[in-house]
């Protein structure tokens, strides 16, 4: 027996994404969101209303997408309810610390280690659907092995859980992509 739960955004996982962008004084702000994913090989997508970051991002035309990491749980939503508009300390308060990207007119957050740096292709206001072009990728050492794979063991992404409202970290690997349906074939 299945119920119905009506039309709501639930899926998981859901991101936490942590989107970065310096204002027209070159201050740093960050906002938390959940809705988007990759839209292209060289694209995001994020469906964004209207907030500071929104703002920032239409006069840079760029901005830094991290992934919010367990380590960082408390900083990563209290960028999600709290805005630059209504608390000019909104950066210190969080803890986190910006670094200016070498690709794009935006900010990266040192304590998150894995960033997609992403020039403004579209915004649309109506829909707030934002597309940006990711130019690079950053990602610090610390969670690199010997030869530079990513170990999400040190990134421990953390995903957003729309029907409860709380976050849980990304639990072990179960398979390998690609290959382990191949047994059914
Ligand atoms: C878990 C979570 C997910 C969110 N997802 C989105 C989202 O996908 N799109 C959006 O426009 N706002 C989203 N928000 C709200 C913004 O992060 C929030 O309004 C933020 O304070 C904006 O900051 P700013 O005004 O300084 O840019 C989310 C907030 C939380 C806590």
């Amino acid at each position: 027996m299945r119920k119905n739960f009506k039309a709501k955004p639930i899926l998981y996982p859901q991101p936490v994404f942590i989107i970065a962008s310096y204002d027209e004084n070159g201050n740093a702000d960050a906002m938390n969101a959940a809705w988007g994913g990759i839209a292209d090989a060289d694209k995001i997508f994020m469906c964004i209303g209207s907030h500071k970051s929104t703002e920032n991002i239409l006069a840079r035309r760029a901005f830094t997408v991290s992934m919010g990491s367990a380590e960082q749980v408390v900083a990563c939503d209290y960028v999600g309810i709290v805005s630059a508009s209504n608390e000019p300390e909104k950066m210190k308060k969080s803890g986190f610390h910006t670094t200016k990207s070498e690709h794009v007119d935006a900010p990266l957050i040192d304590e998150l280690p894995l960033a997609l740096e992403c020039k403004l292709i579209s915004y649309d206001p109506e829909t707030g659907y934002m597309f940006g072009e990711i130019v690079n990728i950053s990602v610090d050492e610390r969670i690199l092995d010997e030869n530079d794979h990513i170990l999400p063991e040190r990134l421990r992404p953390i995903i957003f859980d729309g029907a409860n409202a709380s976050y849980h970290v990304i639990g072990e690997k179960v398979g390998n992509a690609f290959c382990d349906g191949a047994a059914l074939k």
